[in-house]
C-alpha cells in the first residue's frame, strides 16, 4: 500500500516510527515531514497528507499532533478525505468498516505508542463494510449550499429531530 504521513513538532517522533515501521512491513512511504522538534503549524502537514490522499497519490495517509485533533482537522478540509482521529483499536476498526476513514490521526502526547501501533495496524488492515454505511458515506459529501439550507430549515421547524433515513436502513 501507499502511505502519506505528516506531523507537526508534536508528532513527528512517533510518526518516523510508524514511517519505519511501514517501510519494514513492505509498504511504499510518502513522509511529508516534519522531521524535528522546530515548531511547525500542523494544517500545513494535515493538508498535505489529505491532498495526497483525496489526488490518489496515496492510498491511506496517517497524520500525527501533539492531541491528533488539529491536524485531523486540517486533513478533513480537504475534499474526499474522512480523517478519524483514535486513541485505541477499536475506533480504528469502526473507523475502517462503517465510515471508510482514508486518514488516521494519532496523538503523540496522549497515546502510547503500543496502542498507536495497533491503531496502524488495524486501520491499514480493517475493510469498509459498505451495505448500510455506504449511502451515509456518500452524505458526508453532500454538504453544500443546498443540504446547508435544509438542514437549517430542518433545525428552524424542528425537524431535526426527525430522522428521514428509512427504517430498513436503521
Ligand atoms: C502543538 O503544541 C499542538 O497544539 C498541536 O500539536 C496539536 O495538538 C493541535 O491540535
Amino acid at each position: 500500500m501507499k502511505i502519506a504521513l505528516g506531523a507537526d513538532h508534536a508528532g513527528y517522533e512517533d510518526k518516523d516510527r510508524i514511517v519505519q515501521m511501514l517501510r519494514d512491513a513492505g509498504h511504499q512511504v510518502l513522509d511529508f515531514g516534519t522531521h524535528d522538534a522546530t515548531p511547525v503549524d500542523y494544517p500545513q502537514y494535515g493538508y498535505a497528507v489529505g491532498e495526497a490522499v483525496a489526488s490518489g497519490h496515496a492510498d491511506r495517509g496517517i497524520v500525527v499532533c501533539g492531541s491528533s485533533l488539529g491536524i485531523a482537522m486540517a486533513a478533513n478540509k480537504v475534499p474526499g478525505i474522512r480523517c478519524a482521529p483514535v486513541c485505541e483499536p477499536l475506533s480504528a476498526e469502526l473507523a475502517r468498516r462503517h465510515n471508510d476513514a482514508n486518514v488516521l490521526a494519532l496523538s503523540e502526547r496522549l497515546t502510547g505508542w503500543e496502542m498507536i501501533e495497533r491503531c496502524v495496524h488495524v486501520f491499514l488492515e480493517t475493510p469498509f463494510d459498505g451495505g448500510r454505511h455506504a449511502h451515509r458515506v456518500a452524505q458526508l459529501f453532500e454538504f453544500g449550499d443546498m443540504q446547508r439550507e435544509r438542514t437549517l430549515v430542518a433545525i428552524e421547524t424542528g425537524a431535526v429531530t426527525d430522522a428521514s433515513t428509512p427504517k430498513e436502513l436503521l
